[in-house]
């Protein structure tokens, strides 16, 4: 079919194209060079995804009572054997200068009461006080004062509502070698795709546990960039050790609404409806140790006393001692009808984090020259089989600034990108059954969460990949006849998501961390990462 040529999508062209526009895009954005031309596109407003709901705070050695190997092995034993300690090293060792790069762009963080230094609070699996935070919003924070810092940028052009479909690579132009040239956007605003090209991609778009009906995670949370790099080619690994935040509250209205951690280290105790503790039968480290457990032993109450919730009490503590340092968290649960300063919060474990992702090297590289993945999206190695609380906006502003330093390290090495191709939508027409996205959504939420939730079994888990398999054909044929939105594209991204997760569960016979599974309680001798590489193996998902 001719195209009206008034229709036509636009097509860009830059040096550096960052897809997200949270703390780990963000940071990219600012730490390159000044004169290379530099796109951030976001599916959202620019101030958006996780970061932006960020509560907990930022892990860094910053006390002088604290040390660099403290962090790493507190890491390490949160990970359960499974990270990898150069990344863990690396990542540790860069904390203090991050966070002083965050103050110098301006985040203003909570000051201690009597001392005249920022204060620290403490969180899951930390042995000491080392999260630095805005009060209970530190994303917040984050996110404002990046989004302001990026804005001012002469070399950046954001784009908000423009969602990444797929990258455009050599291997997709039939061209020798192996790069990424550039994506293919869809503009919501026109619901035209367009072309980007650049010389340099980053990948940069949060995690994907919106694959479960009950998450911490914003909508957005699909795990488009971890799709998208899997489908150009790249390598996954470790998408079972998907992190459920024990605490959330619970309240049909709330929508996962999550109760810091820093809570339970500010002395919040956990409490069975009767209003007795539990986690000293668990844990020695009871409500502070790593949230695998909690998590673990919060669902496992739950099913064994048939409740719906639990509670979180920091009652006990004084009233202004609990606003000032929770004044979000008190504010949204007055909204609710719960005065957290008189009684206890119901809570119930929601998905939060994907410990897994698009593998990449200590630079941020991932297996296609000139993609970098960096944040929620990427697996580094930092996390093992349960990422530590606060590590992870660490890990953003670490591997932010190491994809940015190697693209101002390579520039002058990399030649403009070929002529692609524009999108051709010759061939689609315009949806008339948007109800089969809806459906199919909630179908993958719902199963994902009964079958590949905190506890597993062989029987759930395959009970659960037969169904994805059906999801995938229908969704690749949906996708090959209608005209993309984002609905279909997120559809799309979190069915093969889910398919990576069951996948990477199947294949992990041990229970580690975040993956427990009763057909397969113990601990596996060697500790092994579960890597799915896309040319030897395949999903249905299209
Ligand atoms: P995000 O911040 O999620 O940003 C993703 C970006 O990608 C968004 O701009 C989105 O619009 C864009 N995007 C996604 N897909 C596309 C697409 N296809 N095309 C274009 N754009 C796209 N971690 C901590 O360390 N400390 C904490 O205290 C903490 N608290 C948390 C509290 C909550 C409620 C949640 C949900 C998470 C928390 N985490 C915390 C985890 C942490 O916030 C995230 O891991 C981190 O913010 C991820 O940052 P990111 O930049 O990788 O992705
Ligand atoms: C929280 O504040 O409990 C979340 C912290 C995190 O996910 O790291």
């Amino acid at each position: 079919m001719a195209r009206d040529t008034e229709q036509m999508p636009q097509s860009h062209k830059y040096d550096v194209l960052i897809i997200g526009s949270g703390a780990a895009g963000l940071s990219v954005a600012l730490n390159l060079p000044r004169h290379l031309k530099t796109a951030v596109i976001s599916k959202g407003e620019l101030a958006s995804g996780s970061t932006l709901w960020a509560q907990g705070g930022i892990a860094a050695v910053l006390d002088d009572e604290d040390s660099i190997e403290e962090h790493i092995q507190d890491t390490l034993a949160a990970g359960a054997d499974l990270c990898h300690e150069d990344a863990v090293r690396f990542t540790v060792e860069h904390g203090r200068e991050s966070i002083e790069w965050l103050i110098e762009q301006g985040v203003a963080f909570t000051r201690d009461d009597t001392e005249d230094k920022y204060h620290l609070t403490r969180e899951g699996g930390h042995s000491r006080r080392r999260i630095i935070h805005a009060a209970d919003a530190t994303g917040h924070a984050v996110s404002q004062t990046l989004s302001d810092r990026v804005r001012s940028l002469p070399n950046v052009e954001i784009l908000e509502q423009r969602v990444a479909v797929d990258l455009i690579t050599h291997r997709k132009l039939s061209l020798p070698g192996n790069r990424c040239v550039g994506a293919y956007v869809l503009n919501i605003e026109d619901s035209h795709v367009e072309l980007f090209s650049a010389r340099f991609v980053v990948i940069a778009t949060g995690g994907s546990s919106k694959a479960y009906r009950y998450t911490s995670n914003p909508d957005g949370a699909s795990g488009d960039g971890i799709a998208i790099a899997w489908r150009a080619g790249c390598r996954v690994a470790n998408m079972e050790f998907n992190q459920f935040h024990p605490t959330c509250l619970y309240h049909p209205h709330a929508k996962s609404f999550l109760i810091t951690e820093a809570v339970r280290g500010e002395g919040g105790r956990l409490l069975l409806p009767d209003g007795t503790t539990f986690m000293e039968r668990f844990d020695p480290r009871g409500e502070l140790a790593p949230r695998d457990i909690v998590a673990r032993a919060i669902d496992h109450e739950m099913k064994r006393l048939g409740a719906d919730h639990l509670y979180l009490d920091i009652s006990h503590k004084p009233a202004d001692f609990i606003k000032s340092h929770f004044p979000t968290i008190y504010e949204k649960c007055i909204e609710f009808g719960v005065d957290i300063t008189r009684s206890a919060i119901p809570v119930v474990p929601a998905a939060h984090y994907t410990c897994g992702g698009v593998m990449t090297d200590v630079k941020a590289r991932s297996d296609v020259n000139q993609l970098y993945v960096v944040g929620e999206a990427a697996f580094t190695g930092l996390h093992g089989a349960n990422r530590m609380a606060s590590n992870s906006l660490l890990e953003c502003l670490v591997y932010g600034k190491a994809a940015a330093d190697d693209i101002a390290r390579t520039d002058a090495d990399i030649p403009e990108p070929p002529t692609a191709p524009a999108w051709d939508e010759s061939q689609v027409r315009d949806s008339d059954e948007d109800v089969v996205i809806s459906h199919n959504w909630d179908e993958l939420r719902h199963f994902m969460w009964d079958y590949v939730g905190i506890v597993r079994t062989t029987k759930r888990l395959q009970r659960a990949k037969h169904r994805v398999d059906l999801l995938g054909r229908e969704i690749g044929e949906f996708y090959s006849n209608y005209r993309v939105s984002n609905d279909l594209l997120e559809l799309r991204n979190l069915v093969t998501v889910a398919d990576l997760i069951i996948c990477s569960a199947l294949q992990r016979r041990e229970s580690r961390g975040l993956h427990y599974t009763l057909d397969y309680p113990g601990l596996l001798h060697e500790a092994k990462d579960t890597i799915l590489t896309p040319t030897t193996f395949r999903t249905r998902a299209p």
